[in-house]
């Protein structure tokens, strides 16, 4: 479970985030839309604790991530992970060593000592079997396309099974089609970890496709939150706006 309370951030003389509350329950997948510039990769930075708000709280399963120790803190970003805006893979390393890099850098939490390298091995290879680009280990990130930068991205996230992840415009800049294997990926990963994820889009059929719950992010507040049928059905300019530049495809029940 996320809780945010009466969250604050400004920068310089600018309010970015002005009282900001939202709740996330465990298990969820939320969506969040809004407008470019309107504080969305600002308040998952909030979440993931790169940086610190100026006022108000996130709950993270109980605990107060915006007062508590380094040490504690850092329990619990290591359950979080978060895809960045662009793929953000080590362009020096091949696709192998950066999958694996969060492992090289912690102790096995079971055994209280370093991953063995067959240990690393097996990992990298299932999570990039997860993400379908079984066999690249030796390719280097300028080897591949934006959509396999993406996916191996999201390889390095789902290599230390995290419980909430963050996703930062998954699908911008990528074709329909790999867009599409995106989201899938975004639900499978949800599905495997059972995790609790928020994903930031300007994309209402990606919303679509993945939200258990759509919000909309505008003037420093979470002005609506719901889920999908009943969120399309809010009366509002913008989600009229998103609804006239978009189809309107639902995930299929299962
Ligand atoms: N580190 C920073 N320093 C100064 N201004 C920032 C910083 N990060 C974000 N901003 C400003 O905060 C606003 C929201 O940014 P951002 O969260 O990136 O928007 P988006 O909703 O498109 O993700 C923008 O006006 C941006 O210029
Ligand atoms: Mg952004």
């Amino acid at each position: 479970m996320i809780q945010i309370r009466n969250l604050w951030k400004r920068y310089g003389s600018i309010d970015v985030l002005k009282g900001l509350n939202l709740d996330v329950p465990n298990g969820e997948i939320l969506v969040i839309l809004g407008r470019s510039g309107v504080g969305k990769s600002v308040l998952l930075r909030q979440i993931i604790g790169i940086e610190t708000p100026d006022k108000g709280s996130i709950d993270i399963n109980g605990i107060r991530i915006t007062s508590c120790k380094q040490n504690q803190m850092y329990d619990i970003v290591k359950n979080m992970g978060m895809l960045f805006q662009g793929s953000a893979l080590f362009d020096s390393m091949n696709i192998e060593k950066n999958t694996g890099f969060y492992l090289e850098q912690h102790i096995d939490p079971l055994t209280q000592r370093p991953f063995s390298a067959q240990t690393i091995q097996r990992k990298v290879k299932e999570a990039l079997a997860m993400v379908g680009l079984e066999g690249i280990e030796k390719k280097m990130p300028s080897d591949l396309s934006g959509g396999m930068r993406k996916r191996a991205a999201l390889a390095r996230l789902i290599v230390y099974r995290p419980s909430i992840l963050l996703y930062d415009e998954p699908t911008t800049g990528l074709d329909p089609i790999t867009a599409q294997q995106i989201n899938e990926l975004i639900v499978k990963t949800q599905r495997d970890l059972r995790g609790t994820s928020i994903v930031v889009t300007h994309d209402l059929h990606s919303a679509l496709f993945i939200a258990d719950k759509l919000a909309l992010h505008r003037d420093g507040k979470i002005a609506y939150i719901n889920d999908p049928e009943n969120f399309m059905k809010i009366d509002d300019p913008l989600i009229r706006a998103l609804k006239d530049n978009a189809s309107f495809t639902r995930r299929k029940a299962e």
